[in-house]
């Protein structure tokens, strides 16, 4: 159970800003729930971590996701930021029919079907890495599983959905991750223009590989919004193009290598899910629903009232801006019996919200589930003695949150 703790909604924000409150949020959320499930936070701000309220606000059509406009009211400066430009070029930041045009062009590859499809491909990806830390270990030192597992899985797979050579992955996973701090709420302004300065490097690159697809086309994404871009009538400009890229190279990246991170500090604290893991093939189900809503790795999203509306009887004015702490939603104790307890057998009803809901819900949910799925029972059995060297280290992020270094040793 969190500590409980008695804070004003400006002193919990406050410390969710210090790296102190960040290593723990928990007990902040249960500070902040304490004001209300969808508590005023000063004029015209509104927060939300009730379950009910969160999944509606994220359903509601007259609730925005950050677009341009939005921006341009809240952070002129923006489009000096080739990172914030690429960012606001995507689905993701993108309402109405630019947004449903922008998901669609995409989604295509990620339904449930398409991912199945690329089970084997996990598998073997997967296979390899463990074969590699094998080798990194042979000396008897530990490896760092978030470094040689966690995050390359996703990187690997990505890459090989959009059609990405495989040598440069571990240059993307750098540059993936010096963007990412871009999306982040409390990140400082000398990170910001690294991750311009990454940005710039990945549309560089990914011009590249676009004029080698309209020379040679291929079965890969990036042959597809290609065409796309090309095409008459053009469904995707150019920054469009970059945009759609970088979102789908970044939002996968750190957020599947956190989930299966995540996954592995559970199972290595908790020995019997550690053997379920490794005997029972169905176990893993349930195993990645409960660490997607017991340590979800996107913990926050923002909303903006387009026009009015309301939410469980609280008028929402146009205008409103919305903190959706979704992690704290997924602890909801009127929708989770004790939601501080790590249980697999609580069952899929409701759903954790680490996805999202409604028109910008994730549209790499399956493809996250499955490498998970995958990975974690994987590793186990390949290693049954696995074990900690050193406690996990978290990175010193709110939005996107998870760890930084796990440092294992392998007793293989
Ligand atoms: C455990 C891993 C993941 C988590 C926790 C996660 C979480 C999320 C969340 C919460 C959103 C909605 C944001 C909002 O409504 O404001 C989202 C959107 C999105 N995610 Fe993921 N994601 C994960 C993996 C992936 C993967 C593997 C991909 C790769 C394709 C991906 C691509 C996207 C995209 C493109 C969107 C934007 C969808 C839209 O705006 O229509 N995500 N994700």
């Amino acid at each position: 159970m969190p500590e409980p703790v008695a804070l004003s909604l400006t002193e919990a924000f406050a410390a969710l800003g210090t790296r102190r409150g960040r290593q723990d949020p928990y007990p902040l959320y249960e500070a902040i729930r304490a004001h209300g499930d969808l508590a005023r936070r000063g004029p015209g701000r509104l927060v939300v971590t009730g379950y009910d309220a969160c999944a509606r606000a994220l359903r509601d059509p007259r609730l925005h996701v950050q677009d341009r406009t939005a921006y341009d009211a809240a952070y002129p400066a923006w489009r000096s930021h080739s990172s914030l430009r690429a960012f606001t070029s995507s689905m993701l930041y993108s309402n109405g029919p630019d947004h449903s045009r922008l998901r669609s062009l995409a989604g295509f590859a990620f339904t449930p079907p398409r991912v199945r499809d690329l089970a084997q491909v996990v598998e073997d990806m997967a296979d390899r890495l463990l074969d590699r830390m094998t080798r990194l270990a042979a000396a008897g030192e530990p490896v760092d599983v978030i470094a040689e597992f966690a995050s390359r899985l996703p990187v690997a797979v990505i890459g090989a959905v959009l059609g990405f050579p495989e040598e440069d992955q571990v240059w993307f996973r750098e540059t993936a991750s010096a963007i990412a701090v871009a999306t982040d709420g409390f990140s400082d302004p000398s990170a910001l223009h690294r991750a311009d300065a990454a940005m710039d490097d990945l549309a560089r690159y990914f011009g590249v590989l676009v004029d080698d697809r309209r020379r040679r086309p291929a079965d890969d994404l990036l042959t597809t919004l290609t065409a796309a871009h090309d095409g008459e009538p053009r469904r995707l400009s150019h920054e469009e193009l970059m945009g759609t890229l970088m979102v789908l190279l970044t939002a996968g990246f750190e957020t599947t290598s956190f989930l299966i991170g995540h996954g592995v500090m559970i199972a290595l604290d908790h020995a019997p899910y550690a053997r379920r893991l490794r005997e029972e093939p169905d176990f893993a189900d349930a195993y990645v629903e409960e660490i997607l809503r017991y340590e979800p790795p996107v913990h926050v999203t923002s909303r903006f009232a387009a026009d009015d509306t309301e939410l469980l009887g609280t008028a929402v004015p146009r205008g409103t801006r919305l903190t959706l702490i979704m992690a704290a939603a997924n602890r909801d104790p009127l929708r989770f019996t004790a939601p501080d307890r790590f249980d697999p057998a609580r069952g899929g009803s409701p759903g954790p919200l680490s996805f999202g809901a409604g028109p910008h819900y994730c549209l790499g949910a399956p493809l996250a589930r499955l490498e998970a799925r995958i990975a974690l029972p994987r590793l186990l059995r390949r290693f049954p003695r696995l074990a900690a060297s050193a406690p996990p280290v978290y990175r010193d992020r709110w939005v996107v949150r998870g760890l930084d270094t796990y440092p294992l040793v392998l007793g293989a």
